[in-house]
């Protein structure tokens, strides 16, 4: 089925209606404006470039399923009653970088298809791209940062072309090999073949200028995003001395984020998050026996390091997860651990299954009962030789690229542990007592230090994030793969649900809305079963 877009561009209104009426006199759908459905454009602009800006898309990847044509294509269609097949006369002509690289590597078909949707592929964190796509994850990086208008777009399709290359089961070495992959728009084909040229590319290299690198160190403040790192930039600030000294705020995570600074931006290790996953479920078994604990994130991902650590609970029984999280958190303040943190009161309620939510970043926010925090852990957790760890790990022993048939080297790819560890945990009470005997001869009462003083105290413990969401067990396969991540993978097997399937999916659910009906899950694979998808191992999500 066609669906034929003309473009107005250098085309006479009178002539563009009669076009339109000619083309639909020969029963082919014409629309007005661009939209997905559209097959066919037919264009008087000369080049695929001007094509791009007339539409306002970020680059051509958004075309490259559709067939852009000459307006002889369609003088030869209407001759004929009906579309005419594509032939090279038809075409209009493509970017420089595409033509250079289609012509003289004729011989070197790519055989290689991947599918379109992250959610249909393995990632890896280990593969075989790096030196690409930490390029063109500073090319989103920096439009993040920029926020302008279109940024967003931009910075996806960023992410979205580094993310096949991390598929890609081999080294690209030649820019035939992209040939057959979608996503891989023009901007960054330039990046790839400059880097695979010159082994670097200009316009990223310039791209970290001060302003870049400045950008990077106040967003990675807990609390400050884009729109405040800009401000202080343009004060005249550099460094998160500065910003500590010169920025009153009444946002707790901004306080607590600045004065805890270096802390929070040392990265959690594996053993600091198992330490702090074992704490976490000792208070909560006690309070709730059959509580069901899991952390997500970047470390059931197989990540060795991460911002913070991410931790799921729930209960097979319904309903006995009502009132835990506010238990636990009252359990671990006795505990002297919580630095400072805030509870969120669910907001589920079941038309959010439905609710038509944009695939926006905002749209994909979820309504479970959770508290983000910082929390303290002693200094030495992470090398105490008092700890067990033996056997705490499970290396998963095989992670195939699916679809691509590659397998990459187990020991370096995943490390995702499911099991309940086995370890002897730190006497926290004891270790944390010595600072809060510090703290009173010092200070008075905890009250009174603000967190700068506390972050400046002698101190044998360190501050680290912690996320502690709380889902009711029928939701709770569906917000571990939300929580699992990442948000490249949320993204893509979102948009995936809904315009493949018609469905809609989210932490909580997946809704059919075709046939109106929620799809239950069991468990995770049953998740991926429920859209036709075949399993994607948590550390293959890595997008
Ligand atoms: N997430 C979510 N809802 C939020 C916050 C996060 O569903 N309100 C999801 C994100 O999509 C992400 C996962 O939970 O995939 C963990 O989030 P985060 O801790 O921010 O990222 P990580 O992938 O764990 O990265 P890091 O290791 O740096 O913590
Ligand atoms: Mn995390
Ligand atoms: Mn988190």
């Amino acid at each position: 089925m066609v669906c034929l877009l003309i473009l107005p561009s250098k085309i006479q209104k009178r002539r563009l209606e009669d076009m339109k009426t000619a083309a639909r006199k020969r029963n082919i759908t014409v629309v007005d404006s661009f939209c997905s459905s559209v097959t066919h454009i037919v264009t008087e602009h000369e080049n695929l470039d001007q094509v791009v800006k007339t539409l306002k898309l970020a680059d051509s990847g958004t075309l490259d399923k559709i067939q852009v044509l000459s307006v002889a294509w369609f003088t030869d269609s209407m001759k004929a009653g009906a579309p005419v097949p594509v032939e090279e006369k038809h075409m209009i002509k493509r970017e420089k970088a595409d033509r250079d690289n289609g012509g003289n590597e004729n011989s070197g078909r790519n055989p290689l298809i991947l599918p379109e949707y992250a959610c249909q592929r393995a990632t890896c964190l280990k593969h075989f791209n790096h030196k690409f796509t930490k390029a063109l994850e500073i090319l989103q990086k920096h439009a993040e940062l920029r926020d302008n208008e279109r940024d967003s777009s931009r910075a996806l399709a960023f992410r979205r072309a580094s993310c096949v290359l991390k598929s890609l089961p081999f080294p690209l070495t030649s820019m035939s090999q992209l040939k057959n992959l979608t996503n891989i728009g023009d901007h960054c084909k330039r990046v790839i073949q400059e880097i695979l040229e010159d082994g670097e590319c200009r316009e990223v290299n310039e791209l970290q200028d001060d302003w870049f690198q400045k950008m990077v160190v106040f967003t990675n403040i807990f609390g400050i995003g884009s729109a405040t790192a800009k401000k202080w930039i343009e004060k005249g600030w550099s460094t998160i001395k500065e910003a500590q000294e010169g920025y009153i705020s009444s946002d707790w995570r901004v306080r607590w984020g600045l004065a805890f600074h270096t802390d929070l931006n040392t990265p959690v290790n594996l053993q600091e998050a198992q330490y702090i996953q074992q704490i976490v479920r000792k208070e909560a078994e006690t309070i709730l026996p059959g509580i069901i604990l899991q952390i997500t994130g970047g470390f059931r991902r197989g990540k060795e390091e991460g911002h913070d650590v991410d931790i799921l609970m729930t209960h097979p029984e319904e309903g006995k997860e009502v009132g835990l999280l506010a238990r636990l958190l009252q359990r671990l303040q006795n505990k002297g651990i919580i630095l400072c943190g805030n509870l969120e009161k669910s907001t589920y309620s079941d038309e959010m299954l439905t609710l038509d939510s944009k695939l926006s970043a905002k749209g994909q926010l979820d309504h479970f009962e959770k508290w983000l925090g910082i929390i303290k852990i002693p200094h030495s957790c992470s090398e105490n030789p008092a700890m067990d760890y033996s056997g705490s790990l499970s290396i998963i022993s095989s992670c195939v690229h699916k679809g691509t048939g590659c397998s990459v080297d187990n020991s370096t790819c995943c490390t995702a542990s499911e099991q309940p560890l086995n370890y002897q945990p730190l006497n926290l009470d004891e270790s944390l007592d010595l600072e809060s005997k510090a703290k009173k001869q010092k200070l008075g009462t905890e009250n009174e230090i603000s967190p700068m003083e506390l972050a400046k105290l002698d101190r044998n413990w360190i501050a680290r994030r912690v996320d502690l969401i709380v889902s009711p067990y029928d939701q709770y396969f569906y917000a571990l793969v939300g929580w699992t991540g990442n948000k490249q993978f949320n993204r893509d097997i979102r948009t995936y649900a809904q315009r493949e399937l018609g469905m809609k999916l989210s932490s909580h659910g997946l809704y059919d809305l075709n046939k109106n009906c929620a799809l239950p899950a069991r468990s995770e694979k049953e998740v991926f079963q429920n859209m036709k998808l075949q399993y994607i191992e948590p550390w293959e999500r890595n997008c």
